[in-house]
């Protein structure tokens, strides 16, 4: 791949701007709290695992930029930057596991002395990224085993190298076919209103040589009904304990549309994703985004100036329409509430 989702050098995190693609590419550097959260809340680092990563990269940028005069100020302004990294955005539980992740390293050194509580904040952080690298690979090849030569796949939103730190999730299977010589196709929904399918999704995927078409969302049951599609593949921003899976807005209309033709609809999924402490779906927060997103488009106005909006940023697809749950420690298949506990 010839882009970084995100990058962390010198105590600053370089990320690609992907409110800006795929007219621009542009790498932005953050280096301090107030930047880590606007990138996140804005949209210019996006998708479940790479909001993680970049999460846990800004409680290295907490720590850096603490005082360090006494522990107990260094403390209280690093836990401090992790709660506010982690109310930047609702729904997405990788964000949560990450800060609680490094908010446990931190306590774990608290003996220590603050450069080298430092040291081993940077290491867990690089941990993580390393460690979502190689969970999407395994994913894309446990993917792989539910496809064959020739297949064409639907996938929304986007779920690819930009959401993560290499490779993506839901669209790791697609670049480990291409390395593979396995023949794959995909139809990209646009994804309204923010249009990661068609900006996010397209580019990567056009860029890596992947045969990738594009559609409007309300084209997906017309491909579906023409028979043009042999699978459903998408990411997920949090999985509950019995399935309920919350993934970008449109996932629940597209599974009813594939149980309704008997396609099989994948998720892919992360284990930092999934969630056991959510029952069900209806425990998942779900973020409400600005109605700007909705009567315009870039800016441009496409409806009323002041119409009435609803912008729920993701919905809930209820675990009867998921056929398997792809994980990178195997498939997970229904019934969901018993076979994800045996995940862990
Ligand atoms: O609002 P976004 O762009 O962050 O939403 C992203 C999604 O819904 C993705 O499908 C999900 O985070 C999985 S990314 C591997």
């Amino acid at each position: 791949m010839d882009f970084h989702t995100l990058k962390f050098e010198d105590g600053k995190l370089s990320i690609l701007d992907q409110t800006l693609l795929p007219g621009e590419e542009r790498y932005i550097e953050l280096d301090n709290i107030q930047d880590v959260y606007d990138a996140i809340k804005t949209l210019k680092l996006r998708g479940a695992p790479a909001i993680g990563v970049g999460a846990a990269y800004g409680a290295v940028i907490a720590a850096l930029n603490a005082p360090k005069d006494s522990k107990e100020a260094f403390f209280e302004y690093f836990y401090n930057c992790c709660d506010f990294i982690a109310s930047s955005r609702p729904t997405a539980v990788n964000l949560f596991w990450a800060i609680r992740r490094m908010k446990q390293k931190a306590d774990s050194m608290k003996a220590m002395d603050i450069e080298h509580i430092i040291e081993g904040l940077e290491a867990e952080a690089r941990l993580i990224e390393k460690e979502d690298e190689e969970i999407n690979y395994k994913i894309g090849e446990n993917m792989l085993g539910l496809l064959k030569d020739g297949d064409t796949v639907l996938t929304h939103c986007n779920a690819g190298a930009l959401a993560t730190s290499r490779y993506g999730t839901a669209l790791s299977v697609f670049y480990l076919a291409k390395q593979k010589g396995i023949n794959l196709k995909v139809y990209a929904d646009e994804t309204r209103p923010l249009g990661q399918g068609a900006r996010l999704t397209a580019w990567e995927l056009s860029r890596s040589g992947i045969d990738v078409t594009l559609i409007c969302d309300n084209m997906a049951a017309m491909v579906m009904s023409q028979g043009k599609i042999n699978a459903v593949i998408v990411g997920c921003d949090r999985i509950a304990a019995n399935g309920d899976t919350a993934n970008k807005i449109g996932t629940l209309g597209l599974s009813v549309l594939a149980k309704h033709y008997g396609i099989p609809l994948y998720i892919a999924a992360p284990t930092p994703s999934i969630d056991m402490e959510c029952k069900s779906g209806k425990d998942i927060p779900i973020e409400e985004r600005d109605a700007l997103e909705v009567r315009t488009i870039k800016g441009i106005q496409v409806a009323p100036e002041n119409i009435k909006v609803y912008n729920p940023a993701f919905d809930v697809t209820p675990a009867d329409n998921i056929t398997a749950i792809v994980t990178e420690k195997g498939i997970v298949y229904p019934p969901f509430e018993i076979n994800l506990k045996k995940l862990s």
